[in-house]
């Protein structure tokens, strides 16, 4: 009698688990499907299609997708203090977003380069970015400085419209429109208004404010620019970050090897870099170690100075039109 009741319970508790993975499935089916990898070999190459979150046969849809090593509860600790009343785009931000922006670059290798410890690794440096970029943090806030990032989603009363008339034939000014900071990586001016819009086939040179309303596109401007080289002869943060770029002689005389110290020097260049101690330089590193603490990777993976710092580098050759120059 014990017995059967031992089963009879077991049993339950079985079609209950089942029951809350089938609601799950349900949930999700609107746009996305339950993860099934479907794996074909093309030109003798194993490529793969993960459905919502990595999508059209590449190679590094065979590898584990973002949200396989980094979920919704380590998105919260990360950003712990983003919703409280203090912070500036309280509700905006969410996991959600994140994920569905980088599902347009999943399949293009961000976060599913190399093996899982350098996928987790790109996901902490490119948020530290964003965090560092988005923190309303300060010595003495609550949880400390490294808790507040994505308190913001666009630059607080700007003191000027960021118009520059040089592109006035090709990113001409949106009358009434300003291209202050937006974003988790903070876009300026109309030209990178402009050309992010042209990538992303979204008129955001007519209508900026789609940043500040949009945090998945939030998300995506700011992946597309961490995917994308500035310059044709320099690399994007995403290949300088995972060893796709490859440095020359000349990029190691002037200490630039791969890793975080070098993505700092794709993105803001000598604003940062090669200045020593800079304070906004080491404020990008502590919260990308802070964040491999708190994935569970641990800041000891991020490797030495030379490759976490740019104080030593020299800067690459910056073009007039950093997408991150907020002068
Ligand atoms: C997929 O992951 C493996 C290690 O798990 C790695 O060796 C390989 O390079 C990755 N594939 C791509 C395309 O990066
Ligand atoms: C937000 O942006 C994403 C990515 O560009 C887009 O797919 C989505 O339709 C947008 N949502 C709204 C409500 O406009
Ligand atoms: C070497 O790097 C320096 C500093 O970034 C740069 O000014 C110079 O043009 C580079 N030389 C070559 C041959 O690429």
């Amino acid at each position: 009698m014990e017995a059967k009741l031992c089963i009879s319970s077991a049993t339950l508790g079985a079609a209950a688990l089942l029951m809350m993975m089938l609601a799950a499935v349900v949930v999700n089916s609107d746009e996305e499907s339950p993860t099934k990898t479907l794996v074909k070999v093309v030109k003798g190459k194993k490529v793969c299609d993960k459905g919502w979150e990595c999508k059209g046969w590449s190679a590094f849809c065979c590898n584990q997708t973002i949200s396989d090593y980094f979920q919704t509860y380590q998105f919260e600790n990360l950003f712990a203090k983003r919703n409280t009343p203090v912070a500036h785009a309280s509700g905006f931000w969410d996991y959600h977003s994140f994920i569905t922006a980088a599902a347009v670059y999943q399949p293009h290798g961000f976060g599913t380069t190399g093996g899982k410890l350098m996928a987790q690794k790109e996901v902490a440096a490119f948020l530290g970015h964003v965090g560092s970029k988005t923190s309303c943090g300060y010595g003495v806030a609550t949880g400390g400085p490294l808790a507040w990032g994505l308190c913001y989603n666009k630059e607080m009363s700007p003191s000027k419209i960021y118009c520059d008339d040089y592109y006035k034939y090709t990113y001409p000014c949106s009358p009434g429109a300003s291209y202050h900071g937006r974003g988790a990586l903070p876009i300026y001016w109309n030209y990178n208004y402009g050309k992010t819009g042209e990538a992303l086939k979204i008129d955001l040179l007519n209508h900026p404010e789609y940043i500040e309303n949009n945090a998945t596109l939030a998300f995506q401007t700011a992946i597309w620019r961490w995917m994308t080289p500035e310059k044709k002869n320099q690399p994007s943060a995403h290949d300088s970050f995972v060893g796709n770029w490859k440095p020359t002689k000349n990029d190691t005389l002037h200490k630039r090897v791969p890793g975080f110290g070098t993505t700092m020097n794709v993105l803001y260049g000598d604003q940062v870099c090669g200045k020593g101690d800079d304070e906004s330089m080491n404020n990008m590193v502590s919260h990308y170690l802070y964040y491999l603490d708190l994935m569970g990777v641990g800041r000891e993976e991020a490797g030495p100075n030379q490759v976490v710092s740019c104080a030593e580098q020299t800067p690459f050759e910056q073009s007039s039109s950093s997408a991150a120059s907020s002068s």
